[in-house]
């Protein structure tokens, strides 16, 4: 049988790019992190024409040169005359997206000694996460879930507080005590760091605002619930959870349902506000795999003991919890001809239902 010439060679050219997408990332995603936390970015968005002795604190400046050939490698960098560089147009638009980077790559200790950790017994040295970079990139790149929650709380809920539980680095709360003047905040987060990056990013852009910030576990409802209301007393609250609930699960959806259950024993007429990532299937993942992240983002999950749930899951808790679903918005729904679509990411806000 004669071979089709230009299948053959589209088939290999296919090959060769899913070789070189896995093999890239590996490689990119660190060298655009670690120049990023330099202050790159912002300085080649003032300074289009750069070289690597304008930034003084690598002190390893041939290290840097080498990052920056590579990036021209990639062409994201052009390379101009006498070490001289500036970006690409496609270098702008990645340059623009370190958010995107920043928290699949504080995830980086778990790939490091990922060898180690499978020829291991447990127990095992557990990695650890970077956490600044962390809530860096994930208040930046949650951003976007943000506005349709904001405006439902400032619209319908009117709270006289907004209790943040797993608040990062307070970005979400830096929006609403934007958006909706006079409304009073409480940041919880299980990490010291974050309390203390949300204690001094909000006092400091909001002098004079009530803030409170303090470090417990979320899913110790019955300890952060007496402190939230001794700051609030009888005043109206929303509570927040963004990305938490996927934190306490352990993959159980009834370890949620007994969450959301103990929130609303202890908080019977306070309305929540929701937002998760789903775990979609893996043959939808595996179709779209050119153009999702989410492969990465549950390997990540999954691999730190993070338990995401399925959107079916989500629907067997919605059914269950003592609350009534008033808003849901999703966000990048993927299906095909075979299974009905499903989103990445949702917003939910929950009003009680009366006990
Ligand atoms: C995705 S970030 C939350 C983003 C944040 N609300 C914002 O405005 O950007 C998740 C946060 O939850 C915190 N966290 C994880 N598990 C937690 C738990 N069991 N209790 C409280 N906080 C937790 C992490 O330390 C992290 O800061």
């Amino acid at each position: 049988m004669p071979v089709d010439k230009d299948s053959k060679s589209s088939a290999d050219l296919s090959i060769s790019h899913e070789l070189v997408t896995l093999i890239r990332g590996f490689f990119a995603t660190p060298v655009i992190t670690a120049v990023g936390r330099l202050g790159f970015f912002e300085f080649i968005l003032k300074q289009p024409v750069f070289s690597s002795s304008d930034f003084p604190q690598a002190a390893n400046q041939s290290l840097l040169k080498n990052i920056f050939q590579y990036l021209e490698r990639l062409d994201l960098l052009k390379s101009l005359q006498e070490g001289q560089y500036e970006c690409t147009p496609l270098g702008k638009q990645i340059f623009q997206r370190l958010s995107s980077f920043l928290a699949p790559h504080s995830y980086g200790d778990y790939m490091v000694r990922l060898y180690d950790q499978l020829i291991q017994a447990p127990p095992l040295h557990q990695p650890k996460v970077d956490r600044l970079e962390n809530i860096l990139g994930s208040g930046r790149t949650h951003e976007r879930y943000f506005p349709t929650a904001i405006s439902y709380i400032r619209r319908k809920l009117k709270p006289q507080w907004i209790v943040d539980i797993g608040c990062g680095d307070g970005k979400f709360l830096g929006f609403v005590l934007q958006d909706i003047p006079e409304i009073k905040s409480i940041g919880i987060d299980l990490s010291e760091v974050s309390v203390q990056t949300t204690q001094k990013n909000l006092k400091q852009r909001f002098p004079g605002r009530t803030i409170h910030a303090f470090d417990c576990n979320g899913a110790d409802v019955s300890t952060w619930s007496q402190k939230v209301k001794s700051f609030v007393n009888e005043e109206s609250l929303t509570i927040s959870m963004w990305f938490l609930l996927h934190e306490i699960s352990e993959r159980d959806p009834s370890r949620v349902i007994r969450f959301l259950t103990e929130v609303h024993r202890l908080f019977p007429r306070t309305p929540l506000a929701v937002c998760e990532l789903v775990r979609q299937s893996a043959e939808l993942l595996a179709q779209n795999r050119q153009t999702l992240v989410m492969p990465e983002y549950l390997l990540f999950h999954d691999i730190s003991g993070q338990g995401v749930l399925s959107w079916t899951e989500y629907q067997t808790i919605l059914k269950q919890i003592p609350y009534d679903l008033v808003m849901q918005r999703t966000f990048d729904e993927i299906g095909s001809e075979l299974e009905t679509p499903e989103p990445a990411t949702f917003v939910w806000v929950l009003v009680p239902r009366p006990s």
